[in-house]
């Protein structure tokens, strides 16, 4: 009997600060709740990536899965955009604290390149040259400092508290009516991202 993979690895979901803080005693636990759920969709797509990538076998699928990737790429990459020219600003100008989260942009830099290493390949790859140690090659180089810098970044939200709540929620909800306006073409274009997801991730966090 074959046992299910499930999405939650090989690269493990961080756990929710909610499930040992109250999300309403501040604002700034109440972003990093959000933003670990956002992560986990993050560290979700990419296992679904690594462990699809050797049983994806008709050109069509191949297709699509390229698709795939190229959509998470190009999401995690305006996630990160959208926190440096907009979230991380708010929030630093809320805190009166200039680079108070600039360890987190270090981070982002220190991978972009690995990240650009697989929206490249899902973007310019061919059904016909798709190959799957090349692919899991890609995530293996990019996974590491991506995972460890999606779970400091919730400590650093975290230790927001000592700092204004109103002003950083405020930051917080105009962000997130940013993201809405972002281009949707490229979902729109794959339809349903989650097809590639949910068969792996139907477990809870
Ligand atoms: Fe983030």
């Amino acid at each position: 009997m074959t046992s299910r993979a499930w999405a939650d690895g090989p690269w493990p979901l961080i756990e929710t600060p909610s499930k040992t803080q109250d999300v309403s005693k501040h604002a700034a636990i109440y972003i990093a709740n959000e933003m670990a759920c956002t992560h986990n969709c993050m560290i979700r797509g990419l296992n679904s990536i690594y462990l699809q990538a050797e049983q994806v076998q008709k050109p069509a699928d191949i297709e699509d899965f390229l698709g795939f990737i190229k959509f998470w790429a190009n999401w995690v990459s305006d996630h990160h955009i959208l926190e440096e020219e907009e979230m991380f600003p708010g929030f630093e100008k809320a805190i009166g604290i200039a680079s108070f989260l600039g360890n987190n942009v270090e981070q982002h830099h220190a991978f972009q390149s690995q990240l650009q290493n697989l929206l490249t390949y899902g973007a310019s790859t061919k059904p016909g040259s798709y190959d799957a140690s090349t692919l899991r090659g890609i995530v293996e180089n990019l996974a590491p400092s991506f995972h460890q810098h999606l779970s400091n970044e919730i400590d650093s939200l975290l230790s927001m508290q000592p700092y204004n709540g109103e002003a950083l929620l405020k930051v917080y909800k105009q962000c997130v009516a940013s993201a809405t306006k972002q281009d949707k073409a490229l979902v729109a274009e794959y339809q349903e991202p989650s097809v590639w997801v949910s068969p792996l991730a139907g477990k809870p966090l």
